[in-house]
């Protein structure tokens, strides 16, 4: 794991911005794994003033949304379709039909989790994966206890999960149960994960997922396993970290970073 830690979520979000502009440059269809929530925010304003100035062209790009909740449609305001357009695909010029989401609405949800995961694979898989990460550890809906080599499927919320995303919704009971998530193993197939931490609230989750054991109790320690994960945080969100000034040390070395 890369652990990179910035001052800011704003100067820690430009990093993430220059590394996807980069992997946009060199691939002839480079295919981007997207998360909603406020993590990434900042990030997708970057990558809209970036299209704006002319340095970068969506054109090519396809992208897969982590999950979608089930039940809303992608009109609903509280959807992440709805999120997603409304915070970066409008604004930019990426083609409609290169765009995907899990459909909460499916008819056959299981029948389409397979097919999402199929599309993922025809498109040639995944370059990068923007994660962000739950309280309790979980990323994209994969809560505590999901399995390691979990798939794209249908996962139960928490109601801490619930209370957290009530701020998109009027209440936690309009939150909906159920979520369709890419899974821990769908996310380890990315060949980079770039997991977004930012806020003294996840800096529990972000010490567990970094330092802890390997645990399905923390969903997100699962990228310890990845040969490519960075681990991008704000100042905030590292202080139960026991190894930071060897995080900083390690960075303040790598001068491939200082290219960025
Ligand atoms: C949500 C989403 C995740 C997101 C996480 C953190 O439940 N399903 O993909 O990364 O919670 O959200 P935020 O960035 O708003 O803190």
């Amino acid at each position: 794991m890369e652990i990179i830690v910035q001052p800011d979520s704003q100067k820690a979000s430009w990093l993430a911005a220059k590394l996807i502009k980069k992997i946009i440059l060199e691939k002839p269809r480079p295919v981007i794994g997207l998360a909603t929530g406020n993590t990434p925010l900042f990030l997708y304003k970057l990558l809209i003033k970036m299209y704006r100035e002319g340095s970068l062209d969506f054109s090519r790009v396809v992208t897969f949304n982590l999950d979608e909740y089930v039940g809303l449609s992608p009109g609903h305001p509280s959807s992440y379709h709805h999120f997603m357009w409304e915070n970066l695909f409008s604004q930019i010029n990426i083609r409609p039909e290169s765009v995907h989401f899990p459909n909460g609405l499916a008819a056959d949800l299981q029948a389409h989790c397979q097919d999402y995961e199929q599309e993922i694979e025809k498109a040639g898989g995944i370059d990068i994966q923007v994660l962000g990460i739950g309280v309790n550890g979980h990323i994209g809906y994969n809560e505590p206890t999901s399995s390691l080599s979990s798939r794209t499927r249908i996962e139960i919320l928490t109601e801490q999960t619930r209370k957290s995303n009530a701020v998109f919704f009027g209440s936690k009971d309009e939150v909906p149960f159920k979520a369709i998530t890419m899974g821990i193993g769908t996310i380890l197939e990315a060949r980079i994960c770039l997991l977004m931490a930012f806020g003294q609230k996840k800096a529990r989750a972000v010490a567990q997922a970094v330092e802890g054991p390997l645990t399905a109790m923390v969903p997100a320690s699962a990228l310890q396993l990845h040969p490519q994960a960075i681990v991008l945080l704000d100042q905030d969100a590292t202080t139960e970290l026991k190894y930071l000034d060897y995080y900083k040390w390690v960075y303040d070395h790598k001068p491939e970073w200082q290219e960025y």
